[in-house]
C-alpha cells in the first residue's frame, strides 16, 4: 500500500472537492453524523472553501485513490451560521481559524492520519497567524437509536489534543438525517485551542 499526504490550498483545491464530497458523503453516513448525502448539498457546502484563497484541504492518498481528508479555512471566510455564536459573543473573527472536516474511510483509521490531520491545520493556523483553532461536533443524545453499541465519541482525542469543549459556543447545522424527509437542525457544540506560538 502506497499511502502519502497532500495539502492543497485555495484554487489548487477545486480538483479535489469531487473526492472530498464522496468521501464526506461516505463517512458522515455513520453516527453520530448520520448524514444523508447529497452532492447538491456538498456543493452549497464546499463553495466557501473553493472561494477563499486561504483554504487548505489535506488530502490522504491510496495510490490513485483519496481515502481520507481534512479542511481548514480561516473562521472569517467560513459560512455565516459557524461564525455566529463567535459574533454573537463578541470574538473578533479575525484571529480564529476554523476545521470543517476529518474523514478516513475506516480501513485507514488508528495509523495516525487523524493526528497529523490537526498537526497540518494547526501549521495552516500559525502561518496565517491566526492565534486559536475551532471546531464544532454534533451532540446526538445519549440513547439516540441509531448509536452503535460499541461507539466511541473523539472527545478524548480531541482533548488529548489540546481542544476545550466550549458549551456557550453553540450553533445549528442542518442536514438530511437518513431515513428523513427534510433537513433538519442539528445541534453544534465548539471546541477550541489557543494555538503556542502565535503572535494573536
Ligand atoms: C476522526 C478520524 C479522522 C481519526 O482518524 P485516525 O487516523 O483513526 O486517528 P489516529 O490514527 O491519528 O488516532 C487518533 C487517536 O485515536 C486513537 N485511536 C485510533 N484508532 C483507534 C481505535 N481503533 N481504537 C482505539 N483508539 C484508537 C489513536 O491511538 C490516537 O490516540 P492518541 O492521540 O492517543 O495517539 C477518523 O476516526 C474518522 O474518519 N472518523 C469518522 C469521522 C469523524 O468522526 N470525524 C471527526 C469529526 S469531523
Amino acid at each position: 500500500m502506497s499511502l502519502r499526504v497532500e495539502t492543497r490550498d485555495g484554487e489548487a483545491l477545486w480538483s479535489a472537492l469531487g473526492p472530498l464530497a464522496e468521501l464526506r458523503i461516505r463517512v458522515f453516513r455513520e453516527f453520530p453524523y448520520l448524514y444523508e448525502g447529497s452532492l447538491a448539498y456538498e456543493e452549497g457546502y464546499l463553495e466557501h472553501y473553493a472561494h477563499s484563497p486561504r483554504s487548505r484541504v489535506v488530502l490522504v492518498w491510496d495510490g490513485d485513490r483519496v481515502v481520507g481528508a481534512s479542511t481548514v479555512i480561516p473562521l472569517a471566510d467560513a459560512q455565516a451560521d459557524v461564525q455566529e455564536p463567535f459574533t454573537r459573543a463578541g470574538i473578533d473573527l479575525s484571529g480564529i481559524d476554523y476545521f470543517g472536516e476529518s474523514v478516513l474511510l475506516r480501513e485507514y483509521r488508528g495509523r495516525g492520519f487523524g493526528v497529523r490531520f490537526f498537526e497540518l491545520r494547526e501549521a495552516h493556523a500559525l502561518e496565517h497567524g491566526l492565534g486559536v483553532c475551532a471546531f464544532c461536533a454534533v451532540e446526538r443524545p445519549a440513547d439516540h437509536p441509531l448509536r452503535p453499541k460499541d461507539y466511541v465519541p473523539n472527545d478524548a482525542f480531541w482533548a488529548k489534543r489540546g481542544y476545550e469543549k466550549v458549551p456557550e459556543l453553540r450553533t445549528t447545522l442542518s442536514w438530511l438525517d437518513l431515513g428523513e424527509m427534510e433537513q433538519t437542525a442539528k445541534p453544534m457544540t465548539f471546541w477550541l485551542k489557543r494555538l503556542e506560538g502565535s503572535a494573536s
